[in-house]
């Protein structure tokens, strides 16, 4: 019986140094396993009188039991040990802000080019795109303004020069957007819905013009469309893209030859302290040229003028941006000075959108 108190003692130490499992598993086979030393005192049993084996047997069963006790006590204790041990190295604190990453800004054309594609889809119009470099044909003569017309020289276009001998005329840099409604009508034919925003270019350069700009066209063409539907759709278009409550537009008669009547459009407004506010006041600022799509442009596009009419209208980008987010000066638009970019441009993840908010 000595011998079983040392071996309790030798192994119930051992178990609470060891320090890991595997020096638990040389424990236990060394204590039970099949020649551990526990087990080889089991073998002795037999050699016993009846009363000796029933004291030792005991005994044995009890030491065996408070080992193998201590080995699965020992080994859960190592496992949580571990598992804290992992968890304290894998700690991360979750309230910690983020890193903000710099990830350059939408410029404000971009960003109203968005807003204003948004109005109009909420509307039903789709977007159409054309060429930059557009034909004479497409920019001029099937919007009814012929070689000779004086509309021409107003336009003050870039040429593209044409190769020696070849003396049809010469493309161009489109000087308008109002090329796509003719591309459009051809395309899809009638009836059709849709702007075309997009750059333009003229041979100009101050304060309020560059030699490349932006528009946005507007086209709607059924069989019963009149100027009442233009008026209702862009008072409702401005209204949502100022974001006011309430605006008022003054149609003053005008002239386009791809339009017939023509109406350039002006939008109530004030200016407070150099400050402008649109929708109050009493001052007036151009907005756009419009009209209802002159005969001739339905015929060149493929369009019976006898069965589909319809409006037209051609707002400057850059202008109604500046208006809107009180830019100044349009030449900045396109320097890509950094530090203008960063104060006036937009959140990339911000989506602009008519029931989520065009700039918040
Ligand atoms: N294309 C005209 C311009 O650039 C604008 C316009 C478009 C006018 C459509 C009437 C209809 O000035």
């Amino acid at each position: 019986m000595d011998g079983l108190d040392a071996l309790k003692r030798k192994y119930l130490e051992g178990v609470a140094a060891a320090g890991d499992e595997a020096a638990l598993e040389d424990l236990r086979l060394a204590a039970l396993g099949k020649k551990g030393e526990i087990s080889l005192k089991m073998r002795e049993l037999g050699q016993m009188t009846p009363e000796q084996r029933q004291t030792t047997g005991a005994a044995l069963n009890l030491l065996k039991d408070e080992i193998d006790a201590a080995l699965r006590g020992k080994k859960a204790a190592l496992s949580d040990a571990a598992l804290d041990e992992r968890l304290r190295a894998e700690w991360l604190d979750v309230t910690l802000p983020g890193r903000p990453r710099r990830m350059g800004t939408i410029h404000p054309v971009s960003q109203v080019t968005e807003e204003v594609t948004a109005i109009f889809a909420d509307m039903g119009f789709a977007v159409a795109e054309g060429p930059q470099i557009e034909s004479d044909w497409f920019n001029f003569d099937a919007l009814n303004i012929p070689p000779e017309h004086p509309a021409r020289q107003e336009h003050d276009t870039f040429f593209m020069a044409r190769g020696a001998g070849d003396n049809r005329p010469p493309h161009v840099l489109r000087t308008h957007t109002s090329p796509v409604q003719i591309r459009a009508m051809a395309a899809q034919g009638a009836p059709i819905r849709v702007i075309a925003p997009g750059r333009v270019y003229r041979m100009d350069m101050d304060q309020t013009h560059t030699p490349m700009f932006h528009q946005v066209e507007g086209l709607a063409i059924d069989r019963d469309i009149s100027m009442a539907n233009l008026k209702w759709v862009l008072e409702e278009f401005c209204r949502t893209y100022f974001e006011v409550p309430e605006v008022e537009l003054r149609f003053r008669a005008s002239h386009f030859p791809f339009t017939e009547p023509s109406a350039e459009v002006d939008i109530r407004c004030s200016w407070e302290g150099g400050q402008l506010k649109i929708g109050q006041g009493d001052s007036w600022m151009e907005i756009l040229g419009s009209g209802m799509v002159h005969p001739k442009v339905l015929s060149a596009a493929g369009v019976d003028p006898a069965e589909w009419q319809g409006f037209a209208f051609g707002m400057g980008i850059d202008r109604i941006a500046m208006l809107k987010y009180g830019i100044p000066d349009l030449r900045a638009f396109f320097e890509s000075d950094l530090r203008w970019l960063r104060h006036y441009g937009f959140s990339a993840l911000d989506m602009p959108s008519v029931f989520g908010g065009l700039s918040r």
